[in-house]
């Protein structure tokens, strides 16, 4: 369809109603009213905190002549679709995407000092460029456009808006290389659909891993191939007795390539030697007495262990492993290791000794639950850090033992990051038992300085685990997500210069309305100053 084919049908029903336009005195022949101008968003008014911001200059304004230009390669334009997508429906402009021209939105790469997931966001009256030297910088800038647009941008219908873009540049890069979130979909499971949507809403925070806790002892969720029951028996429960489900191996190579188109890597985690129960379940031969517990339906954790001393096991885990590193193209595999009570010392560090280079083998990097640091960590094993402030003082001794000989580590402290913890004693969902974690808590913490021993090169980054024992449908991820996952994010991406509580509320609070766009329910915590209606 061509312009003019779009507007004669409008300037045909304007003429039929001529008297009508007239009398109410708001429209001119033939053209749009002009809609409301309301204020432009401030360029620093980015959740996360952009690392440098400087204003200036007139807007640039969105109109129905704006194009898209990106630069030749496939991905580029790829990029260039995802940004029309969210913008087509909400403004109804043709937005092409296009190699030729000037001004307009304009995605560019080029060598130059922005690593691999920086931009540069350059807004003036003739145009807007986003430039990167790698597309997930683009995908990254597209983040922040988006934010600085009205949020009534997300809607999936034609909105009457003015649509401005502040002047001036945004230079941007992310304090660490790993910004995730993680999602348990053993204790309930979610289907491929609920994943894509929180992909999405990771995506909208320059969030870059999606680790997907794959099992635990009330299910199994991937099917194996060599194992058929682990995903066929054991993946039908959850807790409390619905009747789960498992992805079949084209389905999580579909949300690990969803997850990719938008930069987001899939870290996939079979927890053990513990949290076994759903595996134990399937096969009687992997337990010590070969005898096969019921599947388990309930919360309690510590009870489940793989048969350490049986070589089955390690037959098990190759398997395992083998396989889900064949559908995993990113670089990392995680082994879980927590809460193994059900196992001794000694074959916990047996265990690990014996899986860690099946993990290397092929050719994953480890991840673990921060107790892989009281065993012997592989070479380039990253620990996941998941204690409390009230930890002791030996647990993180350990962990900072582990850092300084050169494990990397990831900040996930529950009373902090754990999503699914209540915000305060009346949240009808969540769990308590690392406290209640207002929005103000979550946030006011420093992944750099956190961990007493820990140097700061140890860091890796930071992720928010999002643990489902209570939790159901996409409305609830979306009330413990939101708000605590854009402060998360935010410790993730944002300098360490950046951070401070009074001003990070007001541009929090910014998102509720875009939150209410994308039909995101959240939490309305009394610490952040919502606007009103
Ligand atoms: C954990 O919360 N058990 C890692």
């Amino acid at each position: 369809m061509t312009r003019n084919d779009r507007t004669t049908p409008r300037t045909a029903r304007v003429l039929g109603s001529l008297l009508l336009v007239a009398a109410a005195g708001a429209f001119t022949l033939g053209a749009a009213p002009a809609p409301p101008e309301g204020p432009v968003t401030p360029l620093s008014q980015v959740v996360p905190a952009p690392a440098s911001v400087t204003p200036g200059g007139a807007p640039y304004r969105l109109t129905r002549a704006t194009a898209v230009r990106v630069d030749g390669s496939a991905e580029v334009r790829r990029v260039g679709g995802y940004l029309a997508g969210i913008l087509r429906p909400s403004t109804g402009y043709p937005l092409p995407l296009t190699e030729h021209g000037a001004g307009g939105i304009r995605l560019h790469l080029e060598k130059g000092d922005f690593g691999a997931e920086g931009y540069r966001l350059r807004s003036g009256p003739t145009g807007v460029t986003l430039t990167a030297s790698a597309p997930a910088g683009l995908f990254h800038g597209v983040q922040t456009l988006r934010q600085l647009l009205p949020a009534a941008v997300e809607k999936r219908t034609v909105q009457h808006q003015d649509w401005r873009i502040a002047g001036g540049t945004v230079e941007d890069r992310p304090r660490y290389a790993y910004r995730g979130a993680m999602l348990d979909v053993s204790r309930h499971f979610f289907t491929v659909a609920q994943v894509e949507r929180y992909i999405d809403e990771l995506a909208l925070y320059k969030v870059n891993e999606l680790h997907l806790h794959l099992s635990d002892d009330q299910g199994w969720r991937i099917a194996i191939n060599s194992w058929p029951r682990l995903a066929g028996y054991g993946g039908a429960s959850e807790v409390g007795g619905g009747k789960g489900g498992f992805y079949t191996q084209a389905e999580y190579r579909h949300l690990v390539s969803y997850a990719a188109a938008r930069y987001v890597e899939v870290v996939p985690e079979i927890d053990m030697p513990g949290h076994t129960n759903a595996a134990l379940a399937s096969y009687a031969k992997l337990n010590c007495d070969g005898v096969a517990p019921p599947r388990y339906t309930g919360t309690e954790v510590g009870f489940s262990s793989l048969c350490v001393s049986k070589d089955v096991t390690y037959t098990f885990v190759d398997d395992v492993i083998r396989e889900l590193a064949a559908l995993t193209p990113g670089r990392y595999l995680h082994i879980g290791g927590d809460e193994a009570h059900s196992t001794s010392h000694a074959d916990y560090v047996t265990f690990m000794d014996r899986v860690q280079p099946i993990v290397a083998k092929y050719g994953k990097k480890i991840i673990g639950w921060h107790q892989l640091t009281g065993a012997h960590p592989a070479k380039g094993a990253l620990a996941q850090y998941w204690g409390l402030d009230s930890t002791s003082a030996a647990e993180k001794e350990q962990v900072a033992q582990a850092a300084r000989n050169g494990t990397g580590l990831i900040l996930s402290p529950a009373d902090r990051v754990y999503l699914d913890m209540k915000y305060t004693k009346d949240t009808p969902l969540g769990l308590s038992w690392a406290g209640l974690v207002e929005v103000r808590r979550s946030y006011d913490w420093d992944p750099g300085a956190y961990l007493a021993g820990v140097p700061a090169s140890a860091v890796k980054g930071v992720e928010a685990p999002l643990w489902s024992e209570t939790l159901k449908t996409s409305a609830d991820i979306d009330y413990m997500a939101f708000p605590r996952l854009p402060g998360a994010a935010e410790l993730g991406w944002s300098p360490a210069a950046t951070h401070d509580w009074d001003t990070y509320k007001v541009r929090l609070a910014a998102q509720g309305p875009r939150w209410d766009a994308l039909g995101i329910g959240y939490y309305h915590s009394p610490q952040v100053p919502w606007p009103s209606g």
